[in-house]
């Protein structure tokens, strides 16, 4: 396993930092927030070439990473999270970045879940970038306001907040028809109605009793009731498509994760005045932590860009200025938020609170809890729930089998 030296034995200047950096972050918010790290990277020396490859969630980045590292052509860095992180490393193919870690202490600026994620067989083998929260609503404050509505606090609260406002004609749910979407509404489904410990023993534990059990015939059920709030035109649409629904008032809410807010924020919209932002119904955080993992590429220009760009992406300045622009709170312990909205502080405070009890859960939806396998085996089944009228019965039985299957 290549060993990245931290940037300091770069120092004499024999090398010049490079790096080709895949990753999935094309919308308008997140462009803005990726240009961030470019510029510093820049700043710093450092020559930057961007593989953006477009598609949310990730599934078409992680096809093309896939293409490139079994031809032979490793980026110097990729956008991995999770145990896709561990599995690139079983391969054989990542660098260890320990070095880095170490001159730069991130054990002790990381929170320890997270940190987790970032480690290898006891090596650093990614540089995590943030702290999304995925299990938000976001709605359009006017909207809200003209038909007589609060921010609902449970899912019986949001559906009679939705038949209130179908009968005015407003499209209750703005949602984008692709799985990773369906999955990211389907996990703050759950979350509600499971709890965190169900949520937990279900989607990270794969607790069969949990999978068959009637909580989770009510988690389909209210995915049904919700089909019955999105547009007839949702099938295929990109979830930036979908927050801009929200944003012109076509739609009163969406339910997705903070990087959302990136658009709003990146159309100059105001948080609590313009939208607003709550946790969906039910205790707990579901945490999605991006970050960058460094493959074993050769070349000390290369290593040099790997240790840069590691450095960079934890470094105090870039943690505040890509998540103000990002819509995710930073991931180091020790960045102050007086700069941060009150969605942020409110992701914060709670991210604190479900830590502190027991109830900050890896998201599932965006790779965070399982791998590939058994997580697709779920994507799939709520996929096809949600586009189809299939009862919720039977989605559960689907579900068992398939993640049986996948195991
Ligand atoms: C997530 C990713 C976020 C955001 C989102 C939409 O998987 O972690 O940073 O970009 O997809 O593309």
């Amino acid at each position: 396993m290549a060993i990245i030296a931290s940037s300091a034995a770069f120092a004499d200047g024999h090398a010049a930092p490079e790096a080709e950096v895949l990753h999935y972050w094309t919308s308008g918010g997140e462009a803005r927030s990726v240009a961030v790290l470019q510029e510093e990277f820049a700043a710093n020396g450092g020559t930057w070439t961007d593989m953006p490859v477009a598609g949310g969630g990730g599934d078409a980045a992680g096809t093309a990473l896939r293409a490139r590292v079994l031809a032979g052509n490793a980026p110097t860095a990729a956008q991995i999270k999770g145990p896709a992180i561990q599995e690139w490393y079983e391969e054989g193919v990542l660098a260890d970045i320990s070095e880095v870690a170490e001159a730069n202490n991130w054990s002790g600026i990381l929170p320890e879940a997270i940190a987790g994620h970032m480690q290898c067989d006891g090596t650093w083998c990614a540089a995590p970038v943030n702290v999304h929260r995925v299990d938000w609503i976001w709605a359009n404050a006017e909207v809200l306001e003209a038909n007589g509505i609060e921010m609902p606090t449970t899912w019986d609260e949001f559906n009679a907040a939705a038949e209130t406002l179908q009968a005015a004609g407003v499209i209750p749910l703005a949602h984008g028809g692709q799985a990773w979407q369906d999955a990211t509404v389907f996990e703050a489904v759950a979350l509600g109605i499971l709890g965190a410990d169900g949520f937990r023993k279900a989607f990270v534990e794969l607790d069969m009793d949990t999978i068959k059990s009637d909580d989770m015939i009510a988690v389909f059920d209210q995915m049904r009731t919700m089909r019955g709030y999105v547009d007839d035109n949702f099938s295929g649409r990109d979830w930036n498509l979908a927050t801009a629904m929200v944003m012109n008032g076509e739609a009163a809410f969406q339910i997705m994760g903070d990087w959302a807010k990136g658009e709003f924020m990146a159309a100059g919209k105001v948080p609590g005045e313009d939208f607003l932002c709550l946790s969906t119904p039910g205790d707990g955080f579901l945490y999605n932590v991006d970050s960058f993992a460094m493959f074993a590429v050769d070349g000390d220009d290369k290593q040099a860009g790997q240790a840069l760009l590691a450095e960079l992406v934890v470094g105090e300045s870039f943690q505040e200025v890509f998540n103000l622009n990002k819509g995710s709170i930073p991931v180091r312990t020790d960045v102050a938020l007086d700069n941060f909205d009150s969605c942020a502080t409110l992701s914060a405070d709670d991210m604190a609170a479900s830590n502190e009890g027991g109830s900050l859960l890896p998201s599932y939806a965006h790779g965070m809890a399982l791998r590939g396998a058994q997580a697709g085996a779920i994507t799939d089944t709520v996929t096809a729930h949600f586009n189809s009228d299939m009862s919720s019965e039977d989605a559960v039985q689907m579900l068992a089998d398939a993640i049986a299957n996948s195991l």
